[in-house]
């Protein structure tokens, strides 16, 4: 593996809505470089517990060697989705969440997540399971246009679902720049001029590729009751699909009662379990230092 490179989105600002204390038991669910789980870790002064989850062998390869020897981190291979089931015995004081991809998947050619280099096309975060490759090749066409639209609403997915279709009954789809190619020739001209025209269908593929979107919302509901009361759960989010999932996340743990308005008294008995701190944004000179900060936002839910 060649060396891990991530540039931290929202440091500080994260790791400081964790309230971090000395002796507290965290968990990075999205440990990728370790970049929030090392301030983390110097916040809480090496007492204390950071559980640091990754699906990712890269990412657990370079987390393994970055934490050598300091038992406050444990660090684990895994799905946050399944974190239930992974830290059976939970009572966190935060927990946190960068989600999407990491600058080391991105600029591994061989990973196959970017159309800027000629690679196989695999976008698998896990490195096991089926590829892009294999969905490019083997959906047919509605289910392909219906990846594009619902993970990027992708304006042109019936014309690029129905290249894809007629592309690999000649011969399959192999790399990341013949698909590239593939969509820049299915789309119009103009289309072309607005930014790279792979960009959307690279990231639908890589949606459905590691299922990052469905079941999102029960994912971060069933995180949120692994924290202690008053605990934080911090989530950055990269566009408006991750971000409205947290967002209706958050609509059902703050809400109260549902009697109807007419009602005297309350008969339902329910009452808001989180409280929604004002959502955080990359301040102008981080997206000048990163521009993959640019579309950031960092809401964080407190436990009640
Ligand atoms: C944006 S990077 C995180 C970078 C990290 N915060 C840092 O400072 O280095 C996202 C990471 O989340 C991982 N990831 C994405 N979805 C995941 C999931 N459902 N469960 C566990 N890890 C996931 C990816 O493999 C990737 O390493």
């Amino acid at each position: 593996m060649n060396e891990f490179r991530h540039v931290t989105v929202l440091l500080r600002e994260t790791v400081s809505a964790l309230r971090p204390r000395p002796g507290g038991h965290y968990l990075d669910g999205t440990a990728g470089g370790g970049g929030h789980t090392g301030l983390l870790l110097e916040k809480i002064q090496h007492t204390g517990r950071i559980e640091a989850l990754d699906r990712d062998p890269d990412a657990i390869a370079a987390l393994k060697k970055r934490f050598a020897g300091e038992p406050a981190v444990t660090v684990t291979q895994g799905n946050f989705f399944q974190a239930a089931r992974l830290f059976p015995h939970p009572g966190f004081h935060g927990i946190l969440l960068d989600l999407g991809v990491s600058s080391h998947q991105l600029d591994t050619p061989e990973r196959g997540f970017s159309f800027h280099t000629s690679a196989p096309l695999d976008m698998r975060m896990e490195q096991d399971g089926p590829t892009a490759r294999d969905l490019v090749n083997t959906l047919d066409e509605p289910s392909l246009r219906r990846i594009l639209r619902d993970y990027a609403q992708e304006k042109y997915a019936p014309q690029i679902a129905r290249a894809m279709v007629a592309q690999r009954s000649a011969a399959p789809i192999e790399t990341t720049t013949q698909l590239a190619d593939l969509i820049a020739a299915a789309v119009p001209a103009a289309y072309r001029r607005e930014g790279h025209p792979a960009r959307k269908t690279f990231m639908a593929l890589r949606y459905a590729c590691n299922g990052e979107l469905d079941g999102l919302e029960e994912a971060l509901l069933s995180l949120f009751n692994l924290l202690q009361p008053e605990g934080r759960l911090a989530v950055i989010t990269f566009n408006s699909l991750e971000d409205a999932a947290m967002k209706r996340a958050a609509r059902q743990l703050t809400a109260g009662c549902t009697c109807p308005p007419e009602f005297p008294v309350c008969v339902c008995g329910k009452s808001p379990r989180a409280h929604s701190l004002k959502p955080v944004f990359p301040s102008p000179e981080e997206i000048e230092r990163n521009p993959r900060a640019r579309s950031a936002k960092l809401r964080v839910l407190e436990r009640r």
